[in-house]
C-alpha cells in the first residue's frame, strides 16, 4: 500500500521505475535512466511562492537562483515586507503578486518603477489568485499561521501540487486539506525539515512494514534550563535558535517546543499514522532529521546538515535532487550525534499537541489558533514565556470539540480560539498566567 497523499499520482508520473541497487544495474537500464533525466532537466517548472518574503521563501528563492534552468517563479505573494519583495520582483520578474492589504499593494507600487504593468493583488483573495494562476506547476505554501490555510485549499481545489512548509494549515484544517488532495489527485510534498526526512525513510517501504516514526527536535534554546530560569524568559533570547535560522513565530515554537507538538499532528494527518505511533527524540545537532522503526526493529534516518534549501529542493523536483552548494554533512567533524528523552513537565506543549491530536476534529485548530494568539503576545512582551502553554491549554479546556464540517467551521473555530486566548490574556494579564 502507498503512502496516500504525500506521494499521489502527479508524483508518481515523475516517478520513473525506482532504481535498482546499484551493482545489479543492467547497463542499459542506467543509460535510460540518464537519458530520460536529462530529458526532464529542460522542463522548466513554474512556482507559486506563498510567503516569500519570509525565511523559507528566501531560501526557496536561493535554490531557484542557484538553478535558473529549472525553475519559472510566476507569482510571489506576501505580507507587508514590501521592501524586500520589490526586490525580488526586481531579480525573478513574476507575472502576478499579491501582498496581505491594500496598504502594502500602495507601498508596494510606489516602489516599483514607473510604468510597470506588474498585477498586484491584495489580501487572502489576492493570495488565491496567485495560488491558483493559469500555469503554475506546484506552489510553495510557506505563509506562517492559518492565514496560509485558505491559498493553499484553493491550490489543492484547483488540482495544483503543493510543496507544503505551512504546518499550521494541516493542523488547523488537516481532514479537509488532506481529502481535497485526495479527491483532485494532488501531491501534497512536505518542506519541514522532519516530514521530508520521513517520506525519504518511506520511499519504497510497505505501509504495514512501519512500527514507529519518529520526529528528532534540537530541544530549542532551553533545552537544559530548569524550570524556573524559564518563567523569565525574554523574546529576545527565544529568538536565538541554536542550530535553525527561522522566522520569528517558528522560532518561539521551538522554543516551547509547540513546534515539534504542531509536526506530531502534521505527520499524522500526511501520512495517516495514529498519534500513539508517533515518538519524538531530543537530538541537539539537528542532523538526523527523522527516523522510521519498521517491525522487524529496523530504523531507516535521514541524515543532512541543517539548510532548508536541501527539503526545499527536494520538495521542488521530487523524486530528484539537486545538486545544491554548501558544505556537505561532515560526520567526523561532529563526532557525536546524541538523543534524549522529551520533557513534558517543563515544555508542557508537547503534551498539548498530543492531547489535541487525540482528541481530534477542531480541537487541533484551537490549539493552533491559541498558540498563535499567545506568541504574538510574547513577542510584543504582554504575556511570559511560560504564559504560552498556559493560554493554550486554557482555552482548548475551554472548547467543546466537533468534526470539522467545512473551511468556513474551521475557520470560525479558529476566530473563536483567537478571540478567546485574546481576551484571556488581557483580562488574566501576565502575572496570572505566568
Ligand atoms: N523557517 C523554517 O526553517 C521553517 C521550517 C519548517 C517549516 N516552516 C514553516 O513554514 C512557514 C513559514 O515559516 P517562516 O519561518 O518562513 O516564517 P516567516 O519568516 O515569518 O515568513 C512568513 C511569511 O508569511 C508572510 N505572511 C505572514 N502573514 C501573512 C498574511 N496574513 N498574508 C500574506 N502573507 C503573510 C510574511 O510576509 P511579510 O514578511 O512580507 O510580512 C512572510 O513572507 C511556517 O508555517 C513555519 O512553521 C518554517
Amino acid at each position: 500500500m502507498g503512502w496516500g497523499g504525500v506521494i499521489g499520482p502527479q508524483a508518481r508520473r515523475l516517478c520513473y521505475k525506482p532504481l535498482a541497487p546499484f551493482p545489479n544495474f543492467p547497463p542499459h537500464h542506467f543509460f535510460l535512466q540518464v537519458r530520460v533525466e536529462s530529458v526532464k532537466m529542460e522542463v522548466v517548472k513554474n512556482l507559486a511562492i506563498l510567503g516569500a518574503t519570509g525565511s523559507i521563501g528566501q531560501s526557496t528563492l536561493a535554490v531557484v537562483a542557484e538553478h535558473p534552468q529549472e525553475f519559472r517563479v510566476l507569482g510571489l505573494a506576501a505580507g507587508r515586507n514590501v521592501e524586500l519583495l520589490a526586490g525580488q520582483i526586481g531579480q525573478f520578474q513574476p507575472g502576478l503578486v499579491s501582498v496581505q492589504d491594500e496598504e502594502a499593494a500602495g507601498r508596494l507600487r510606489e516602489l516599483l518603477p514607473s510604468g510597470n504593468t506588474l498585477q498586484i493583488l491584495a489580501g487572502p483573495q489576492g493570495a488565491a489568485a496567485v495560488a491558483t494562476a493559469a500555469g503554475v506547476d506546484l506552489v510553495v505554501s510557506a505563509m506562517v499561521g492559518a492565514a496560509g490555510l485558505e491559498p493553499t485549499l484553493s491550490a489543492i481545489q484547483a488540482g495544483i501540487p503543493v510543496a507544503l512548509a505551512n504546518k499550521e494549515t494541516l493542523v488547523a484544517a488537516g481532514s479537509l486539506v488532506m481529502a481535497a488532495a485526495r479527491e483532485k489527485g494532488v501531491d501534497l510534498l512536505p518542506v519541514d525539515s522532519e516530514h521530508s526526512a520521513l517520506m525519504q525513510a518511506l520511499q519504497g517501504q510497505r505501509r504495514e512494514d512501519v512500527k514507529k516514526l519518529w520526529l528528532t527536535a534540537s530541544g530549542g534554546p532551553f533545552r537544559a534550563w530548569p524550570a524556573d530560569r524559564l518563567a523569565r524568559v525574554t523574546p529576545a533570547q527565544a529568538l536565538r535558535h541554536p542550530n535553525w535560522n527561522m522566522g520569528a513565530k517558528i522560532t518561539i515554537d521551538s522554543a516551547t517546543m509547540m513546534n515539534k507538538a504542531l509536526e506530531v499532528i502534521e505527520a499524522a494527518v500526511l501520512f495517516g499514522v495514529p498519534v500513539d505511533r508517533i515518538g519524538v527524540y531530543i537530538h541537539p545537532q539537528s542532523i538526523i532529521h527523522s527516523l522510521v522503526e519498521f517491525v522487524d526493529g529496523s530504523v531507516i534516518a535521514q541524515l543532512g546538515v541543517p539548510d532548508m534549501r536541501l527539503p526545499i529542493a527536494y520538495a521542488l523536483t521530487y523524486p530528484r535532487r539537486l545538486p545544491l552548494s554548501g558544505p556537505p554533512l561532515d560526520l567526523g567533524q561532529i563526532a557525536q550525534l546524541t538523543f534524549e528523552e522529551p520533557d513534558v513537565e517543563r515544555f508542557p506543549s508537547l503534551r498539548l499537541g498530543y492531547e489535541a491530536a487525540r482528541t481530534g476534529g477542531t480541537m487541533p485548530a484551537v490549539l493552533n489558533a491559541a498558540n498563535e494568539v499567545a506568541v504574538a503576545a510574547f513577542l510584543e512582551g504582554r504575556l511570559p514565556f511560560l504564559g504560552i502553554p498556559r493560554v493554550v491549554e486554557e482555552t482548548m479546556g475551554a472548547h467543546t470539540p466537533r468534526p470539522i464540517q467545512d473551511l468556513a467551521h474551521v475557520l470560525e473555530v479558529n476566530r473563536w480560539a483567537r478571540e478567546y486566548a485574546q481576551r484571556l490574556i488581557e483580562e488574566k494579564g501576565a502575572t496570572n498566567l505566568s
